[in-house]
């Protein structure tokens, strides 16, 4: 399962405290709901960027180069620490570029048809982003986007909300019955509205046993649920790092490809992902280094890279298999008490990870402004939905008190 199902004993406390600065926009005692959104902040990070910000002051271009600490070798030391977190060998992982130019790239390779293969089922209730590229790298391929690109949602019945659950059932038959048609399945790890996590060992099986390629968007899995994505078969996959990985505003993407895809080379090419050794030559042959390195394209953002190692470590600290049990148990407890006491939930009371989404309809707006008034902050999202992230670094079981006693009293 990409989530963990089982009851887990509820954290007594956030589990890394006093590592991260709480925001506080709402006064000193704002609980801060919003680590699907924006991570807080590591306290380390501010050494880590103070430790770049010397080298490049004190060592300039040579800092690329010279010591341990060399710029150079920083998005290796990265891949390593990601293959821990997302279950991959380093070879298959690499932090670059941003999260939606993943997404291009990998529906670019993934989704040029192979022979009679050129459908590409995708998420009805996907984040902007993805579907934006679904459309624009379909007219790239030649693709007809009427008929080659499947949106499937809800129950598969026509025009689900945004926001419905999806019966994986009646996604898997979905899969099925695309048969040797289908080219690519490319679904979400965990859905950003309602906060379903998805089974992707058993979607990748699904789409592979069709013949068709399996990827996904881990935008709100990574750092959030527990992820064995080499296991799983997985082919590719594209994620952001700072929501439940705390790298930082705008930080930098992650892209993970399965070691049989090491070999194919990127769909779109640049230095930085060439040989190092033949970097600066001449000639106008592209050799790729093998695996994800070989998809990056430009110079590494070590500013970036900075605060993602710090951030990374925290998670590392902790472990994965623990952040995600306790995010899954923080969600339950404070859905189970949010249902009890009579308000709707859109989150699946078993898959989900650490963020559970509220359906307020008309009534958001006031809801949401109550949990304001009382320190809370969290999101609302149209159409009258609120988002509420409970990620178990710095959140813990008072949140959850406090939420309720905002929003059911006592
Ligand atoms: C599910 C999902 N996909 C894609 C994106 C776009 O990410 P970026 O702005 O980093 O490219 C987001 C941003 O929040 C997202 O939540």
């Amino acid at each position: 399962m990409s989530a963990p199902t089982a009851a887990t004993a509820l954290p007594a406390a956030p589990l890394a405290p006093g590592r991260f600065a709480l925001p506080q926009p709402l006064g000193t005692q704002t609980s801060y709901l919003c680590g699907h959104s924006l991570g807080a902040m590591p306290v380390a990070a501010q050494g880590a960027l103070e430790t770049a910000r010397l080298q490049w002051a004190q060592s300039g271009v040579q800092a690329w180069f010279d010591g341990d600490e060399a710029w150079v070798g920083r998005a290796d030391r990265i891949a390593t620490q990601l293959g821990h977190l997302l279950g991959a060998q380093p070879a298959s992982v690499r932090a670059f570029n941003h999260l939606s130019s993943h997404i291009h790239a990998l529906l670019l390779h993934f989704g040029r048809p192979r022979g009679r293969r050129r459908k590409i089922l995708y998420e009805a209730g996907a984040f902007p982003s993805d579907r934006f590229a679904l459309h624009s790298v379909a007219t790239l391929l030649g693709l007809d986007p009427d008929t080659d690109l499947i949106a499937f949602g809800g129950d598969g019945a026509p025009d689900p909300a945004p926001h419905s659950l999806v019966d994986e059932d009646a996604l898997c038959a979905a899969i099925a019955e695309q048969g040797e048609e289908l080219n690519l399945l490319y679904w979400s790890g965990v859905a950003y509205l309602n906060g379903q996590a998805f089974d992707i060992a058993r979607l990748t099986q699904a789409a592979q046993a069709v013949g068709a390629h399996a990827a996904f968007d881990l935008a709100h899995a990574a750092g959030n649920v527990a992820l064995a994505l080499e296991d799983w078969g997985v082919d590719a996959a594209c994620w952001c790092h700072y929501k439940y990985l705390n790298a930082g505003p705008g930080a930098v993407g992650g892209l993970y490809l399965h070691p049989r895809h090491h070999a194919a080379g990127p769909p779109l090419a640049g230095w930085w992902g060439h040989e190092p050794q033949a970097r600066f030559g001449a000639g106008e042959d592209f050799h790729p280094r093998p695996g994800a390195a070989g998809w990056e394209s430009g110079t590494p953002p070590i500013l970036g890279y900075a605060l993602l190692e710090a951030a990374l470590a925290e998670h590392l600290r902790v472990g994965m298999p623990a952040v995600a049990r306790a995010g899954h148990a923080l969600c339950a407890d404070l859905a189970g008490r949010l249902r009890a006491g009579g308000l709707t939930l859109l989150t699946p009371p078993q898959a989900h990870g650490a963020m559970l989404s509220l359906w307020a309809g008309d009534e958001a707006p006031a809801l949401f402004a109550r949990l304001r008034d009382s320190g809370i902050l969290g999101d609302l999202r149209p159409p009258g939905i609120i988002r509420l992230a409970l990620a178990p670094l710095y959140n813990g079981p008072a949140d959850c008190d406090r939420v309720c006693a905002a929003l059911l009293g006592g």
